[in-house]
Formats: C-alpha cells, sequence, structure tokens
C-alpha cells in the first residue's frame, strides 16, 4: 500500500454506498481481504466479485459457530466458487483455557478472555499479513460503539509502527433493511438461521434470537451490558471514541 491517499479518499467516499467504497479498496489493494461471519456480510462478497474475481475471504472459525453457520460458509465457497480461508485458534493458547475454566466461562467473567484467545488472536495473525481489510460493520449495528465508523479508516487496533493497515467498511451507511434488499433482489444466499429469529450472528453459546422489535445486538452476548458487546475485532472504534 505505500501511496494510498487516505484523507483523499476519505473525503471523497463520505457517505457513498458500498460499491464505491468497494471499488476503491479493491481498485487501491492487492493484499486485501473480505472479513466474512457467515451471515448478512455476504453482500460483500457478492458485490466484491461484481469487480474483480481474485477476491481473498476469510472467516474466524472459533469452534464454536452454529451448525447452520459453518454449513452457510460452505455454501457460500461452493455457490461463488471461491475460496474461504478457516482461521482457528493458536491450541497452545485455547488448551490451557479450556482445561482451566471450560468451555462456559464467559457466562461468568465476561466474553473478552475467550474472543481473545478464539477471534481476536487469529485474526491479528491474519491482518499482520495483510495491507487492507474489508468488514461488514454498519453503523445502525450500535448506536455506542459504531455510529462514528468511517469509510475507510486507518486501523488503529491493528496497525504496527512500521506496517499500516487499512480498514474498509462499505456496508457502513446501510440499514438493516437495505442489506436484505440487496440479498432479495440477486438471490444472495443466507445463513439459514435468519429465518428462525437471528439477526446479528455470531457464535452458538453467546447469540440468541431477538423479538419483534428487539434491537439485533440484543441477542449478542445478552447478559453483559450494552456498552461492552464488542469482541475486540473492532477494537478501534473504543480506542479511537476515547480520543
Ligand atoms: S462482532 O465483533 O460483534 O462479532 P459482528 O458480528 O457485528 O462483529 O460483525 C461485524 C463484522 O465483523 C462482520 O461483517 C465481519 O466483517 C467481521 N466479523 C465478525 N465475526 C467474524 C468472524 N467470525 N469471521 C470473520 N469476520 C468476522
Ligand atoms: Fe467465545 Fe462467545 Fe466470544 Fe465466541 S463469542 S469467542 S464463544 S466468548
Amino acid at each position: 500500500m505505500t501511496d494510498f491517499d487516505l484523507p483523499h479518499y476519505q473525503a471523497q467516499l463520505k457517505d457513498k454506498k458500498p460499491m464505491p467504497i468497494l471499488k476503491v479498496a479493491l481498485e487501491n489493494f492487492d493484499n486485501i481481504a473480505i472479513s466474512f461471519s457467515g451471515a448478512e456480510d455476504v453482500v460483500l462478497i457478492d458485490m466484491a466479485l461484481k469487480i474483480r474475481r481474485d477476491i481473498q475471504v476469510f472467516s474466524l472459525d472459533t469452534g464454536r459457530l452454529h451448525p447452520e453457520t459453518y454449513r452457510f460458509i460452505e455454501k457460500v465457497r461452493t455457490h461463488y466458487n471461491i475460496d474461504i480461508e478457516l482461521l482457528n485458534p493458536d491450541p497452545a493458547e485455547l488448551e490451557p483455557f479450556v482445561k482451566q475454566k471450560g468451555l462456559f466461562s464467559f457466562y461468568e467473567d465476561g466474553h473478552q478472555e475467550c474472543c481473545g484467545i478464539r477471534k481476536v488472536s487469529p485474526l491479528k495473525r491474519k491482518l499482520a499479513q495483510l495491507d487492507a481489510w474489508i468488514t461488514g460493520q454498519r453503523k445502525d449495528q450500535s448506536q455506542d460503539t459504531r455510529s462514528d465508523i468511517p469509510e475507510v479508516q486507518l486501523d488503529t487496533a491493528f496497525s504496527s509502527e512500521d506496517r499500516p493497515l487499512i480498514k474498509f467498511n462499505p456496508l457502513l451507511n446501510w440499514r438493516s433493511s437495505q442489506v436484505w434488499d440487496y440479498i432479495e433482489a440477486w438471490q444472495v444466499p443466507y445463513n439459514e438461521l435468519h429465518q428462525h429469529g437471528y439477526i446479528s450472528i455470531g457464535c452458538e453459546p453467546c447469540t440468541r434470537p431477538v423479538l419483534p422489535n428487539q434491537h439485533e445486538r440484543a441477542g449478542r452476548w445478552w447478559w453483559e451490558g450494552e456498552n461492552k458487546k464488542e469482541c475486540g475485532l473492532h477494537a478501534g472504534n473504543i480506542i479511537d471514541k476515547k480520543k
């Protein structure tokens, strides 16, 4: 990435729709990947393939995803004929943690430790090899932590001094209903959990369906307070807010 003019593109992409943001991302960076959660962010893959065929996609396989999500990841892989890299936790971190604290310690002392091992560490390993990444974050997902995210940013959580990492959030200005309009219009495959009341989908023990008119994040880590509902993947949202 050496000469990516971040302030220029931040101004140019302000309030833009997903496609122009994705275009800038995929046209400026070769070493860039889509971070795919196995939920409605599948639209990023569908859109990116309309720009170029050789996209890189990865998912964090925490080992605790729903069977439906594993089936969906496989469906996306075959439907689009793409590789999806599954990133696993490091056994040297995971095994002592589970041995000491069991499989459900997050209900007792919070999700940060488990997310740190199962999601953030593998993500860190992957991001260290990339110049930029693309996420499906949207402003409407969280008033507390996502309402200020920009179209493109320096990832303050995962950049190192000698290696800046750029982060694109092409869906940020879309509401959930716009994502679903796209899924319907383009016949995009979706996770079958969405047919059973799930909106935001994470790991199985930490996700539950929501009731009509409940906010989607209410179904994630529901035993914890609203402002704690970030697992570290988007830690920059919190770091940047504190500045
Ligand atoms: S989370 O931080 O609360 O888990 P959320 O489910 O809202 O994140 O998803 C926002 C974006 O984070 C997704 O669109 C995706 O880019 C990334 N993401 C979340 N979970 C994963 C995952 N398991 N694998 C890869 N990317 C993920
Ligand atoms: Fe662990 Fe739950 Fe975080 Fe998944 S969402 S990594 S199971 S704490």
